[in-house]
């Protein structure tokens, strides 16, 4: 049974699986196209809406800091994302590419482990994108009824519209078609990346530099009863929970970990490059060196212009420009956040999407799911399913209670894919790789260690929920993935024409 359940996809035969028509996608995007998604993704309610919060009760100035620690991360896990995005150039991201090194048991994790963290992901950033459309309805005068306003908004029965509304129009945009969409992001991500040059540029006008003492707030016990609440290291090592000082840059950083979600949705999309080898990496690499640079930026800008006692939780970046007396900044910003988010959800859903279909295809989920759209060529089935469940989750739950399932899913899925890139090194040392990490096995070990080390500063109960996630997934394995995946029943067929040479073979 062991065998099986580390039966593994030879690279060969997910590259051939990609070019059987009836499930193939088309190739069309470059390099140029991946960085603009991986921008297009990455800014979004991170930076726009949890610096306020990350700021303002757990690491004060030093947030910059936090941002800089999960970008770390990020870039240890995007060296070993790129290597097997350029090794195993098809859809599926992290699912994909465990599949071929780890075996079935850990690729169907990581699989129910993704599709959770985008799906979750999705949800987040279309209630962020809500609020900041509200604010800008407030400012011409117009309210929404409460109960249509959502549960942040509506404390007992609260259906949030908008944030629906928004998933089901992505979800028919990417049906028809990868051209289409990329095409509407390029655009919306230049007005995204305009208005965080404006709250930089403009910012640094305003900045009061009394502002920055103290740069890392001295520690604080939390209230009593905090206990699930707190990082899983402090309950751990029995320490006392508490806020600020050092320890509270990492909590800070295991929350603004958010902001970075994104540069490995760039290789769920590898199989719709045309030179994945080469256009992969730079489009992660290029991705999240542009958006570290812009969050350092902005986080040192934001709580330089405020006191971060002070800051906003809702919408920081517009706010700090409304305490420094400059209205109509604020307003523009909120305008370009609310475009700049529908590109970040946009982005999650094609990649959830594109993980369930790989996942289908392989026979893990029913096959029903992998047809493409004989005239699009998307996989419309698993877009049209996902995008129904994550409008109705979008509209039934709060921002806070789902950005940090979000990542600790992510985090653990990183620690797979680095596990994976010593793995394949060994198991197939002959692949070609248009990039290689360097420092095997050094930099995937400490891209371990680094991600376990931000999931270990997220709260108890986030631990919790992953957890109560995974074993339903387990459940769901043990019960219809295994007979059903396509690679064990190759294998049968083989078993058999070897034991019956006279039967149906020629
Ligand atoms: N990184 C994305 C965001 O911050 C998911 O919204």
């Amino acid at each position: 049974m062991a065998s099986t359940l580390f039966r593994t996809k030879k690279v060969e035969q997910s590259i051939l699986d990609t070019e059987e028509p009836e499930h193939a996608l088309r190739k069309s995007l470059s390099s140029l196209d991946l960085t603009v998604f991986g921008v297009g993704v990455i800014i979004g309610t991170g930076i726009f809406v949890l610096t306020g919060a990350a700021a303002k009760n757990t690491a004060g100035p030093a947030v910059s800091l936090a941002f800089v620690a999960a970008g770390v991360v990020c870039a240890l896990a995007a060296l070993c994302y790129a290597e097997f995005a350029s090794t195993v150039p098809v859809a599926g991201s992290a699912y994909t590419f465990s599949y071929a090194s780890l075996g079935e048991l850990p690729a169907w994790i990581i699989g129910w482990d993704l599709v959770l963290e985008l799906a979750l992901g999705t949800a987040v950033v279309a209630v962020g994108w809500s609020g900041y459309i509200h604010s800008l309805l407030d400012n011409a005068g117009w309210q929404l009824p409460a109960v249509l306003s959502g549960r942040d908004t509506n404390p007992g029965f609260g259906f949030d519209i908008l944030a629906a509304a928004l998933v089901l129009v992505l979800t028919a945009i990417l049906v028809l078609g990868m051209k289409l969409s990329a095409r509407v992001t390029s655009v919306v991500v230049a007005i995204k990346v305009a208005v965080v040059l404006v709250v930089i540029i403009a910012g640094a006008f305003f900045i009061n530099s009394s502002n920055y003492h103290p740069f890392i707030p001295k520690s604080q016990p939390v209230a009593a009863g905090g206990n699930l609440k707190a990082p899983l290291i402090q309950l751990m090592f029995g320490w006392a929970p508490s806020n600020f000082g050092v320890m509270g840059i990492f909590t800070a950083a295991s929350v603004v970990f958010f902001a970075f979600i994104g540069f490995d949705v760039v290789a769920t999309a590898a199989e719709e490059t045309r030179n994945p080898q080469r256009d992969v990496p730079r489009g992660i690499l290029g991705s999240l060196i542009i958006c570290t640079a812009l969050y350092v930026a902005v986080s040192i800008v934001v709580t330089g212009m405020q006191k971060y006692s002070a800051l906003s939780v809702d919408a920081p970046l517009a706010d700090a420009f409304k305490a420094t007396g400059h209205p109509w900044y604020a307003g523009l910003i909120s305008f370009g956040a609310a475009i700049g988010l529908t590109t970040v959800c946009m982005i999650l859903l094609l990649g959830q999407s594109r993980i369930f279909f790989a996942m289908s295809r392989d026979g893990l989920l029913p096959r029903f799911f992998s047809h493409t759209h004989p005239r699009f060529r998307t996989p419309y089935r698993p877009t049209i399913l996902l995008g129904v469940v994550i409008a109705v989750v979008a509209g039934f739950t709060s921002l806070s209670e789902l950005a940090e399932l979000v990542n600790i899913g992510t985090l653990f899925a990183f620690i797979v894919v680095a596990i994976s890139v010593i793995i394949l090194r060994r198991t197939r040392p002959d692949l070609p790789r248009s990039f290689r990490t360097p420092m095997v096995p050094f930099l995937p070990i400490l891209s371990v260690l680094a991600s376990l080390w931000l999931m270990l500063n997220l709260p108890a109960e986030t631990w919790l929920r992953f957890a109560i996630w995974m074993v339903i997934g387990f459940v769901v394995y043990f019960l219809y993935s295994r007979s059903h995946s396509r690679l064990g029943r190759n294998e049968e067929t083989t078993v058999e024409e070897v034991t019956h040479p006279n039967g149906n073979t020629p």
